[in-house]
């Protein structure tokens, strides 16, 4: 098959699958999602020449047997973007099971793709490859003649050894590796080029072979390297990490360690692993700074191995999260919505003051499957407060997410979200008197963020349509409330 007809392919099956997944009441409002198929890690994501490119991991034919290719999307704003054809289909000896995760740099004015080819043989053995692609016009992109620029992986790891997000240093590039070493420990590899394809390793960044990094499993995917005020930041997706009380509770985590690069060694200095994400589903971010000098993230709200969503029925699975500027606080990574969120709004709706005491109150047009909802509490004395979400009239739904003063405890409960039958998230948050909650709902989403960004709770739901109240309350004791509502 050629790229001309790998092209025709993908709009037979998006022209045949368009209506019915156009009548899903799943699909997002505002979200990147693939038209049909499924989709998982965003990829090359970088401002060029003005605008934002996004990429992902589209399989457009699934649940057919993988067809994995870059789905490519652009934006002037970060809101409205422009679906493009598909950037990277896997056409050739390299990457003929897969073009897998990668970075996109601006190579002195050339538009430059790093990824992964994924080769699979009749054995089901792995071999992996990591590639160049240009374009000129920043729609049709050219995998590169000296294709691949790296064969397979260096001595002392599997071939679980992919997703190369590259960055320029000084007069050199580097990149970074999620990798697997021969004992079966997740670690990332820096390597360094003059030109991006001779590229030599320089060392590991970290990995659970050390002793305090144990804990984090056997294989570390799509790690981002970046450097934020006085800080270089690893930021990864370990898998076969344990559960710990509320902590690592997915089916694989993200979370970084920030510390300071040695780029002589690879080596980073580092402190404690923090998980980036409180809720569900939160995977494979990317993340670059754009020409305002922004660090932007967007992260796949899906996990590997989990696809259990009703929206498999209409043809399609998955989507991105919102855009989020990172910054540092504290030493800690804090996440807001990008600014542009804010064009989004509709008219704005707010309260004041209102006394939540010992029960619930509701407002009429406070309600939806669309909205940005700003909740600012302060209390004293109560047991615990917060919000019920996409709650239907006969009250068998609902989402939570309250505050339990008692427990210093943040809590996300979808149980009843119309199709988990279980499932709550926690995290700590320091009883201070007062909290914030920004929350964004879509039809089948919810990404909470708490005290500017402090913590963030992401994660897919499910209620049925018309499930759409917004009830507040707050438990033994008193909180008071101000709010502001945006329709989106
Ligand atoms: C993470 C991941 C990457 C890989 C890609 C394949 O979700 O497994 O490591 O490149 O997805 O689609």
């Amino acid at each position: 098959m050629n790229n001309k007809e790998f092209l025709e392919l993908v709009k037979n099956v998006e022209v045949k699958y368009e209506k019915d997944v156009g009548k899903d009441h799943y699909r997002q409002n505002y979200h990147l999602m693939p038209l049909v198929g499924f989709m998982n890690d965003p990829n090359g994501f970088i401002e060029f020449n003005g605008e934002y490119h996004l990429f992902y991991q589209y399989n457009p034919v699934y649940p057919e047997p993988k067809k994995v290719c870059w789905g490519h999307v652009k934006s002037k704003d970060l809101i409205n973007w422009e679906k493009l054809p598909v950037a990277l289909a896997p056409l050739d000896w390299y990457d003929s099971h897969g073009c897998y995760s990668g970075s996109a740099v601006n190579d002195n004015g050339i538009f430059t793709i790093m990824y992964t080819g994924n080769v699979k043989d009749d054995d089901g053995n792995r071999e992996t490859y990591q590639c160049l692609a240009k374009t000129s016009d920043g729609i049709n992109f050219t995998k590169d003649e000296k294709n691949p620029v790296i064969s397979n992986q260096p001595k002392g790891y599997t071939r679980h050894f992919r997703d190369p997000k590259a960055w320029r240093h000084k007069d050199l590039w580097y990149m970074v590796l999620g990798a697997q070493t021969e004992k079966k420990q997740g670690t990332a590899v820096v390597y360094k080029s003059k030109d991006l394809y001779s590229w030599y390793k320089v060392g590991e960044a970290a990995g659970s072979n050390l002793p305090d990094l144990n804990f984090l499993g056997y294989m570390w995917e799509c790690p981002n390297l970046f450097n934020m005020g006085n800080k270089d930041i690893l930021l990864f997706c370990p898998q076969g990490v344990e559960a710990k009380g509320d902590l690592y509770n997915n089916i694989y985590q993200c979370g970084y360690l920030s510390g300071k690069l040695d780029y002589d060694t690879g080596k980073l200095s580092y402190g404690k692993f923090t998980e980036i994400d409180r809720g569900f589903e939160f995977y494979a971010p990317q993340v670059m700074e754009d020409s305002k000098g922004r660090t932007l993230m967007v992260g796949w709200m899906g996990l590997p191995d989990e696809e259990n969503s009703p929206s498999i029925e209409r043809h399609w699975l998955h989507c991105l999260t919102i855009i989020r500027e990172l910054q540092l606080r504290n030493g800690k990574i804090i996440q807001k919505p990008v600014e542009e969120m804010k064009l989004l709004r509709k008219e704005e709706i707010s309260y004041n003051g209102i006394v939540l005491e010992n029960g619930e109150v509701q407002f009429q047009n406070i309600k939806g499957d669309s909205y940005e909802l700003l909740c600012d509490f302060s209390y004293e004395k109560v047991q615990s407060f917060g919000v019920k979400l996409r709650c239907s009239a006969d009250r068998k739904e609902e989402i939570l997410f309250y505050y339990d003063a008692l427990e210093e405890k943040l809590i996300l409960d979808r149980s009843k979200d119309g199709f988990h039958k279980s499932g709550v998230r926690k995290c700590s948050v320091e009883n201070s008197g007062k909290l914030r909650f920004n929350i964004f709902m879509d039809k089948s989403s919810v990404e909470i963020f708490v005290n500017d960004g402090e913590e963030t709770f992401t994660s897919r739901i499910y209620p049925r349509q018309g499930s759409e109240d917004v009830i507040f309350f707050a438990d033994n004791g008193t909180a008071e409330l101000n709010l502001k509502y945006w329709k989106i």
